[in-house]
């Protein structure tokens, strides 16, 4: 087998240091966010004459800073309006402390904070002497298999707990890194993969006697069922986007090497090819599900990475040379998809009632059943789980397949990037509250919905035993998802449904030892084979509990909506009155 190997001597050279993060974030009342959002560049002067509105939500949100119970008011913004004034804050933090939490904490902090960083702080991994990333578990208990990695996905919480903390060192050395490791030749036996591919994970072998380190990379090549790690490249451009924001040192993305790595990574997911969707077509395990679990096709959850990483690019490439010619196929991209996936990909009672009808072997461009999806094939639970108020995205849709089950990722991830339009957004968040026992349950939160069982779960899984009924990828509940949950909220202007779920997770995760994930209809049971001390349980705690405190930082992983995006107009109904 192939190893990707790569020394410290190949490392981090060529690299321009960027220097000293920009001081002028610092400055409150800064409309960084639209400079970020919308013309990242060339830097614009600072906007005094905002409206009163955009006034009174930020200064709302600064004063929330020093207030005891800041979140209180919150809740009384309205969802358009919250975004708006969120990001109008910049998130810059100065100073690191090392070994303690940053916070700026107005009240008793739960004890469960500081054990989190202390945990947290454990999990370092360092290349020459030079924190790099966070490892996946620590657990003490059980083998180790691949979770003494760096992932890619699990490092994402990581970094964003310590962005908000103020110590974005450990990010940009991520970065870096894992763009020196996307730049060397993959190999899974005699075949090459795709030069942009980003790693799934990597890690650190230090030799005492040679005093070196050298990293492994792998690019699926190792991983259990050799399964791509699309996600990974849609991460990166993420957590770059995130850094910029935070920090608001543009010197990094504006590296030639960055630059270069946004475009090969584009490369890969822009190509022309046999496809009549503007979704991404990927096999099964692609991605946080990362085993056989049906997902084939076009899942919602790398869907809403796919778009996130396009807005992202949008804002991190320089408008020039290569970069301008992939901002125009972005454009077009961004826009295909955002209709295709609200369009064919919700669901709500209405949209159910539409499909329930639908007709078949419809030709044409009239058809209204496009996808020529057949009733009957609608599963029954359905039709119980969903509630008149609320809607989601699904989880795929291709040829004559509609796969119904909730992936909470694709969900969250569609509410942060604006994917979803508003009106989707709110009726996810009325999901939340209408079936909270199935999808928060005791531990938040399921990361699908529901499971696959019997004959379904042997055909699908392939008989996976880690993936039996109600437990890990196979509606287990993770977590490490209460991150992406809150941020959500904020987003709608909902806080109290993750201060809901935090009070849950409160009671047990730190008692728990943290585990990967839990088990059972409600989430009730450390899972199976769950491994203790898992990283990104541990800091989507923290990221969630830094993100209630201080809403700011929602602008570091939340985008606006793009208004001149196009909106479905939806025409199902002429289906049955043809
Ligand atoms: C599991 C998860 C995967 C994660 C890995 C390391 O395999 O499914 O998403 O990256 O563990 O924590």
């Amino acid at each position: 087998m192939e190893t990707a190997t790569t020394t410290a001597e190949g490392l981090g050279q060529n690299l321009v240091d960027p220097g000293g993060y920009c001081n002028a974030a610092t400055d409150h009342g800064i409309d960084f966010a639209k400079m970020l959002e919308v013309k990242p560049r060339p830097m614009q002067p600072i906007h005094t004459n905002r409206s009163f509105d955009e006034r009174a939500l930020s200064e709302l949100i600064s004063s929330g800073l020093s207030s005891p119970r800041p979140l209180r008011q919150l809740e009384t913004v309205k969802s358009s309006e919250c975004l708006e004034g969120l990001l109008l804050s910049p998130s810059i933090r100065s100073g690191s402390l090392v070994g303690t939490p940053n916070m700026h904490h107005s009240f008793e902090p739960h004890p469960m904070i500081s054990d989190g960083w202390d945990a947290l702080r454990r999990t370092l991994v360092y290349f020459r002497s030079k924190p790099v990333g966070t490892i996946a578990a620590m657990d003490p208990s059980e083998d180790s298999l691949n979770y003494n990695q760096v992932f890619v996905r699990d490092f994402v919480p990581s970094a964003l707990a310590f962005l908000m903390n103020g110590e974005p060192e450990i990010v940009k050395n991520f970065l870096l890194k894992t763009l020196r490791l996307q730049s060397i030749e993959k190999r899974i036996d005699c075949f090459t993969l795709g030069e942009g591919v980003m790693p799934a994970s990597f890690k650190v072998l230090h030799d005492p006697i040679r005093k070196t380190d050298t990293m492994i990379a792998d690019f699926g090549e190792s991983a259990i069922g050799r399964v791509a790690p699309v996600d990974s490249g849609f991460w990166w451009i993420i957590l770059l986007r995130a850094y910029v924001k935070s920090t608001g040192d543009h010197n990094l993305a504006d590296m030639p090497d960055c630059q270069r790595g946004i475009t090969l990574i584009l490369t890969l997911c822009l190509s022309d090819g046999f496809d009549t969707f503007p979704t991404l077509l990927c096999a099964d395990g692609c991605c946080m599900v990362d085993r056989r679990m049906g997902i084939y096709g076009y899942p919602i959850e790398i869907q809403s990475l796919f778009f996130m990483a396009l807005r992202s690019a949008k804002i991190l490439l320089k408008p020039e040379g290569e970069g301008k010619e992939f901002l125009g196929r972005i454009d077009k991209r961004l826009h295909a998809l955002s209709f295709h996936i609200r369009e064919y990909f919700w669901l709500d009672h209405a949209q159910l009632n539409n499909i329930y009808r639908y007709k078949t072997e419809e030709y044409s461009h009239t058809a209204v059943n496009k996808f020529n999806v057949i009733p009957d094939s609608i599963p029954d639970w359905v039709f119980d789980f969903l509630p008149m108020k609320g809607g989601y995205f699904i989880g795929n849709v291709s040829p004559a397949l509609m796969d119904f089950r909730w992936f909470a990722i694709g969900n969250c991830m569609a509410i942060l990037s604006s994917l979803a339009t508003p009106d989707q957004a709110t009726a996810i968040m009325d999901l939340f509250e209408e079936r909270w026992p199935e999808l928060i349950g005791d531990m938040p939160l399921k990361v699908t919905y529901p499971a696959l069982e019997g004959h379904d779960w042997r055909i699908v899984t392939g008989c996976d035993p880690k993936n039996t009924r109600w437990s890990y990828h196979n509606g287990g509940s993770w977590p490490v998802l209460l991150w992406m949950l809150t941020a959500a909220c904020i987003k709608v202007g909902r806080p109290q449904i993750a201060r809901r779920a935090i009070e849950q997770v409160e009671q047990r995760l730190s008692k728990d030892g943290w585990p990967e994930y839990y088990d059972g209809k409600l989430g009730r049971y450390v899972g199976k084979q769950a491994r203790k001390f898992q990283t990104w349980s541990i800091a989507g705690y923290l990221v969630a509990k830094m993100m209630l405190e201080d809403p700011s930082h929602l602008g570091m992983i939340g985008l606006e909506e793009d208004k001149k995006m196009k909106k479905p107009c939806l025409t199902r109904s002429a289906s049955w009155t043809a």
